[in-house]
């Protein structure tokens, strides 16, 4: 990644951004803006592919956008990206390059690697149908894919997402936790010789993974003493020799230029490839390349995912919103939000830039969500009255997979209305001239009034799909991706690393032994009191 494109905060585009956020957006009125501008929703929407997306419920104008394309170019993020599809070194402080969207270009597309992704997917799409086969033929009942973070969580989203789509005769379990609680019920439902482990990590060192894939074996083997381990286990890895030290023989590789959290395109997302066969795989894979084209072609103001990426760091570092709140309107999304947990805040959630100096402006937002329109009934009441005000992703799926037209249209009704809800509000006026039966018969009704008035002119963006399909949720995903990648190019920072999470990491190996039955068991030598108090707590 080039060292010398300037940081979003030292370019002229920041401080002409400043200027106008203090003149015009720090007031903006939604309403205000629709009846000023009747080519509002035209000219703030965008459409991608498989994806539309309304951002004219956004605290933004038109001069908005022109400023952020101008801190884009100011930042050099054409050339970035180009550099980063090229296979150049983006992710500096592990001395790699960044090149998940290689594992979904088509074969001879002449991108980094075409020949050796081409020739694992192919292995592994393989693979992934002569499973489906021995399900159809009842020799299989059950997939167990045990992995964590990036090597769980885009493949249990996807396999829940494409539910419609899923092999019947196969059921498919995510282990994640270290937590045995996550295990035992899923071991307790299997029959050892009609089931499938995939033990997915990308070093295949990760405690958790490894701890959860010896129970496995260690079950399997006493549950069918004479059953080969090698045919009920496979492996997903870029450390190969470890995993045949495991004992796992049938593996598929990656790469080290494939992060965690962007390696369900290629061999971790076996479990979505036996879900949904390889041909829907394939899909899937096509639709998050017509992304990558659309980010790689695309100017700025008609390039969705640097729209996106642009807008979150408005809404970030001018209105100082702290989170986004991700409401999908479609059950099968119920995952997303937790995908885009790891994606969004594993990626940009760092406080120094490339040069490891600190930052003087807030970067990734806390992500969070429910699907619609569960989310509604528990936390939408905040997102109303509150006092922060949180912008809201709502993802809504035109066509349904299901027969039952009312309940769709309802869904859709419901997500609609609360974007206009969080933009139009109810002022007290409005509120103190309808009944409200249930109040105390003396009270003011002034008082009542403000208690019963929506703020309004809170920002939503509405991204809509025709239908959750392979192909559109490759696209979304492959969406998100590059938005991520724009909003941690113009911060500056790394987007590729997770330093953040050693520390705990070594913490927990170095705390084991004094949990663990044996000699050091209770032992609180040189630790803080809070957590020598725990621990002996936890120990007695
Ligand atoms: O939590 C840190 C992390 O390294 C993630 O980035 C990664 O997705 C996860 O652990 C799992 O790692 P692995 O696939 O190597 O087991």
């Amino acid at each position: 990644m080039s060292t010398t494109a300037p940081r979003c905060d030292r370019t002229a585009a920041w401080a002409a951004l400043a200027g106008h956020y203090q003149a015009h957006g720090r007031e903006l009125q939604l309403s205000e803006a629709f009846a000023r501008d009747p080519r509002r929703f035209e000219s703030l929407s965008f459409s991608a592919p498989e994806v539309f997306a309304d951002l004219s419920k956004n605290l933004v104008d038109l001069a908005t956008l022109r400023f952020l394309g101008a801190l884009a170019l100011e930042c050099q993020l054409p050339a970035r990206r180009d550099a980063m599809l090229a296979g150049e070194v983006a992710n500096p402080t592990e001395g790699r390059a960044v090149l998940h969207t290689a594992l979904r270009a088509p074969q001879g597309a002449g991108t980094p690697f075409n020949a050796e992704v081409h020739g694992v997917l192919d292995a592994m799409l393989a693979f992934a149908d002569s499973v489906r086969a021995r399900a159809e033929a009842g020799a299989l009942t059950d997939l167990v894919n045990i992995g964590i973070g990036g090597s769980d969580l885009g493949p249990a989203m996807a396999v829940r997402a494409l539910e419609a789509f899923r092999h019947r005769g196969l059921r498919l379990h995510f282990v994640s936790n270290v937590d045995g609680h996550d295990i035992a019920p899923v071991l307790a439902q299997l029959e050892a010789r009609r089931t499938l482990f995939i033990i997915a990590s990308k070093t295949f060192t990760t405690q958790e993974t490894m701890a959860n894939a010896g129970v496995a074996r260690a079950w399997f083997t006493a549950a069918a003493p004479d059953a080969p381990v090698a045919e009920h286990f496979a492996g997903v890895t870029t450390n190969l020799p470890a995993a045949a030290a495991f004992g796992v023989t049938r593996t598929f590789g990656f790469w080290d230029w494939v992060g965690g959290r962007y390696s369900l395109w290629g061999a971790i997302g076996l479990p979505i490839a036996i879900a949904i066969g390889g041909e829907r795989f394939r899909e899937f894979l096509a639709g998050a390349h017509a992304m990558d084209r659309h980010f790689a072609a695309e100017p700025f103001e008609r390039n969705g995912p640097m729209l996106l990426g642009a807008l979150d760091l408005w809404t970030r570092n001018f209105h100082g919103f702290t989170s986004r709140c991700v409401a999908p309107y479609h059950q099968g999304l119920a995952r997303l939000p937790a995908y885009l947990q790891q994606l969004e805040m594993e990626s940009n959630g760092k406080c120094v830039d490339l040069a490891g100096e600190a930052l003087p402006f807030a970067t990734s937002p806390v992500v969070w969500g429910e699907p619609g329109t569960n989310g509604q009934h528990a936390f939408f009441q905040m997102l109303h009255q509150g006092t922060d005000v949180i912008p809201v992703e709502f993802i809504a799926v035109k066509r349904a997979a299901h027969p039952h037209a009312d309940l769709q249209a309802k869904l859709l009704a419901n997500c609609l209305a609360q974007g206009q809800a969080l933009m139009l509000g109810k002022s007290a006026e409005v509120a103190a001239t309808e009944s409200a039966p249930t109040a105390a018969p003396d009270l003011d009704r002034a008082v009542l009034a403000r208690h019963r008035r929506f703020p309004g002119n809170r920002p939503s963006t509405t991204l809509v799909l025709e239908e959750l399909t392979p192909r559109s949720l490759g696209a979304l995903i492959a969406l998100y991706e590059h938005r991520v990648w724009t909003s941690g190019a113009l911060w500056g920072i790394n987007s590729f690393d997770q330093w953040g999470v050693e520390l705990g990491k070594a913490l927990a190996s170095e705390l084991l032994p004094r949990l663990q039955p044996g000699a050091r068991q209770g032992d609180i030598t040189g630790l803080d009191g809070s957590t020598a108090g725990l621990l002996r707590r936890l120990t007695s």
